[in-house]
């Protein structure tokens, strides 16, 4: 209002100077324009009271819109009656039926949210809630109500703002840390629960009989190896995880790495009864840790080798590529043709302690932890592991890693 009667002044008074208007005239129409402008000022806030109190947001440029318009999270805000005076697009996808104008009881369907506005406004206090959705989907969420007085001699807050946290991908994290210690406990428990009974027999009623105690002690030893491999890939998970956003940055050669590799399980592929081919020619240079890398081939090939045993034939193959993206790449292949893995089983092989077979997984001294370290150490490198199988036909886990410098 006040823009508007200084902009009649200017007008009415240039008006006068330039002769167009008697002085006495200018004076009139100046103070007609002002007070128009007041009873519309008035008018306006006295409806808006009563039936619209929109009115003010519902304005480009209100302030108050255009804050919560640009804030990251859902945001409501509320005026004294509970109406919405105001909401973002992240807030209409929380709770379609909002409408700006409509009280927010109307839209939201959680009645502690309900009573926490009624708090805040009563009390004059921020209310903090958590509260979970699970149509369509589980969904968790805290909610801050806060309520706002916007001029200093009210004894009400005449605006109440809604701020919703997510907290779904937390609670995630959290059940997802939780799984993942009942699951190492598991694991550990299992042989360690079979070391005891051995050890108590050896006490008991095996005490004299040195074959059983022969017998005894090779499991033992069988079991105490297989806590230290469940620990060794724990300690090598976590300290991955710890380095997971430093990317590795030495150059290395990868055809002497993955030769090495080969070489080092050469008695396995003897014992299995595998011939392993590797065609790689001249150097493929990436950047990477060059004791990680070795942990990936070794991981790969191992399982080829394993449970591809069937197949009687490994295939590597040392490449680069161009992805998609126009990247160049380098591309390891790990080729076996042994049963291959249903795809129902594909998404999920990369995560912790999952096996398609957890008995023949055991037999072969497994952990079920080698492709989660794979693909850790893959992210790490800014690379990725990619799996196609036919069930009876064999499995190919192919290593992508950016390979910079060395187009094809
Ligand atoms: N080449 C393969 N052929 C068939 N199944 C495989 C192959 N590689 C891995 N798997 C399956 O994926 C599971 C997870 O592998 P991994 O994470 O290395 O754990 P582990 O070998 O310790 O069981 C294995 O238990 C096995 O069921
Ligand atoms: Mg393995």
């Amino acid at each position: 209002m006040r823009l508007m009667t200084a902009a009649a002044a200017i007008v009415f008074a240039g008006l006068a100077i330039l002769g167009f208007l008697a002085v006495g005239y200018a004076l009139a129409g100046f103070a007609i324009v002002t007070a128009a402008a007041f009873l519309a000022t008035r008018g306006g806030e006295a409806v808006g009271r009563r039936a619209r109190p929109t009115s003010v947001s519902e304005r480009a440029d209100d302030p108050l819109q255009v804050v919560i318009a640009n804030l990251p999270d859902p945001v409501i805000a509320l005026d004294g009656d509970g109406r919405v005076l105001a909401l973002n697009e992240r807030a209409r996808s929380l709770a379609p039926a909002l409408r700006q104008g409509e009280p927010v009881s109307l839209a939201l369907r959680m009645p502690e949210l309900i009573e926490a506005i009624g708090r805040a406004y009563a009390r004059g206090e921020e209310q903090r809630i958590e509260y979970s959705d699970h149509v369509p989907l589980d969904r968790w969420f805290e909610t801050v109500v806060v309520p706002v007085s916007r001029r200093a001699n009210l004894n009400k807050p005449d605006l109440i703002l809604m701020i919703f946290h997510d907290l779904t991908p937390l609670r995630r994290v959290e059940e997802m840390r939780a799984d993942f210690i009942a699951n190492a406990s598991h694991e550990l428990r299992t042989p360690l629960a079979a070391l005891s009974g051995f050890i108590e027999t050896l006490q008991g009623s095996a005490r004299d009989d040195a074959k059983a105690r022969e017998r005894f002690l090779a499991i033992m030893q069988e079991q105490a190896r297989r806590m230290a491999r469940l620990i060794d890939d724990l300690l090598s998970l976590s300290r991955i995880e710890l380095n997971a956003h430093r990317r590795p940055d030495t150059p290395v050669d990868l055809v002497p790495i993955v030769r090495q590799v080969v070489d080092g399980l050469e008695t396995l592929a003897r014992d299995r009864g595998v011939t392993v081919h590797v065609a790689a020619e001249g150097a493929l240079t990436v950047l990477g840790d060059r004791d990680e890398l070795v942990r990936v081939f070794e991981n790969l090939i191992e399982n080829a080798l394993k449970y591809g045993a069937a197949g009687k034939r490994v295939d590597i193959t040392v490449t680069q590529a161009v992805s998609t993206e126009g990247e160049t790449e380098a591309l390891i292949g790990v080729r076996d043709y042994g049963p291959g893995i249903a795809p129902e089983h594909l998404p999920r092989l990369t995560e912790r302690f999952y096996r398609v077979d957890v008995s023949e997984s055991r037999a072969q001294g497994g952990t079920g932890l080698g492709l989660a370290l794979v693909k850790h150490i893959l992210n790490r490198h800014r690379g990725r592991l990619s799996i196609e199988s036919v069930l009876g036909e064999g499995a190919t886990f192919t290593v992508h890693l950016p390979a910079p410098g060395t187009p094809p």
